[in-house]
């Protein structure tokens, strides 16, 4: 398999290092500031090109890492599935109804796979926790509830060019900080029916024209309820909250941790060691083992861990959060 990956800046050093570890050679990196794409070919082999469509058109390859601002991920999808390359993409898969169904179309037509970076499904405490709940030991699930509580500062917007804008960007601490958790809800309970949202920015008036703060409520088809919010008003970056009901216990995530409560006192708290650590802590250590999945889902036909109908699920409840606070109804979230 030959890969292409576009877009050199923090993400793609995770990237490049994950597939180095898994001993996969990069053909070709793409970026508009060449001297990055150069540094990335200097580091890890490969040529270096200063756009995708200078790279597409000279590299025979077989997939693409997408790892550019959020606006670019549909059009440089489409471009690749165009020419008959896989696509694997950092979050969101889209930043509007309009996109996701462009991507859509693509796929089906390419017939090839996209698979998006929800690496978090792959965090040893979200696995133990799955199949936990998995097992009915402690009973149907009732309810969650998860908190995103992240420090993003001016800076972080105004030096990146594409942050806090609508258009580049799509949202803020939802579209970018919080989505994880967003597919970690429908991971672990399954389809949302129904969401009732507000958004506010607290505290970057003046600097970002998107929200640092949402919260949610959030009904699942088999009738649960989540409680959800996220900002990046927060004076750190907390570890992730997310806990899980059940009928005779609870299931608690929290950063590496878990914690699992059950009938007569039952307490058990383990903590999970990242195997693979690069990049900033709260991108978790999971983007090896996706890529790993992603790669055997090519070469073995083994099913992906996240299904690009996961994906899509994922992306439409973060879009009835946008459009519940928008229009200040609970609307559907299942389209
Ligand atoms: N999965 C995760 O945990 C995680 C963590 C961080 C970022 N991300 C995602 O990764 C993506 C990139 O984020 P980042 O923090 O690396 O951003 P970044 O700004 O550090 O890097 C983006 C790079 O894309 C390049 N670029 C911009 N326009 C381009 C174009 N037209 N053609 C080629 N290159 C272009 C920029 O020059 C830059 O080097 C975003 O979608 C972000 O949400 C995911």
């Amino acid at each position: 398999m030959k890969t292409l990956l576009v877009g050199c800046g923090s993400i793609a050093q995770v990237h490049a290092q994950a597939l180095h570890q898994l001993g996969r050679e990069i053909a070709g990196f793409a970026d508009i500031r060449p001297e990055r794409a150069q540094k990335m070919a200097d580091t890890y082999g490969g040529r270096a090109y200063a756009s995708l469509d200078d790279m597409l058109a000279n590299e025979q390859a077989d997939v693409l890492h997408i790892c550019t601002p959020h606006y670019l991920h549909v059009p440089m999808a489409v471009a690749a599935l165009e020419k008959g390359l896989h696509v694997l993409m950092e979050k969101p898969p889209a930043i509007v109804r309009e996109e996701e169904s462009t991507l859509f179309r693509a796929r089906e037509q390419a017939k090839k796979q996209v698979g998006v970076c929800f690496q978090n499904r792959y965090n040893p405490a979200t696995v133990q926790a799955l199949s936990l709940l998995q097992t009915g030991k402690l009973g149907a699930i009732k309810g969650a509830r998860a908190f995103v509580t992240w420090k993003r500062d001016k800076p972080y917007y105004t030096e990146s060019g594409w942050r806090g804008a609508w258009k580049t960007e799509g949202g803020g601490v939802l579209i970018n900080q919080s989505i994880h958790t967003l597919d970690l809800l429908c991971y672990l309970l399954g389809d949302p029916v129904q969401v009732s949202a507000t958004t506010a920015n607290h505290h970057l008036q003046g600097v970002i024209e998107v929200e640092d703060s949402a919260e949610a409520y959030i009904t699942f088809a088999g009738g649960q309820t989540a409680l959800f919010y996220a900002t990046t008003a927060h004076c750190t970056d907390a570890p992730v909250y997310v806990q899980i009901v059940c009928e005779k216990g609870t299931v608690t995530l929290e950063g590496d941790d878990m914690t699992v409560t059950g009938e007569n006192g039952y307490l058990t708290h383990t903590h999970f060691a990242p195997l693979h650590h690069v990049g900033k802590d709260c991108w978790g250590a999971s983007h090896l083992m996706l890529m790993q999945d992603f790669y055997d889902c090519l070469e073995k036909g083994k099913a992906f861990g996240i299904p690009y109908e996961d994906a899509c699920r994922t992306l439409n409840l973060m879009l009835g959060i946008y459009e519940s606070a928008r229009t200040g109804q609970a609307v559907p979230c299942d389209r």
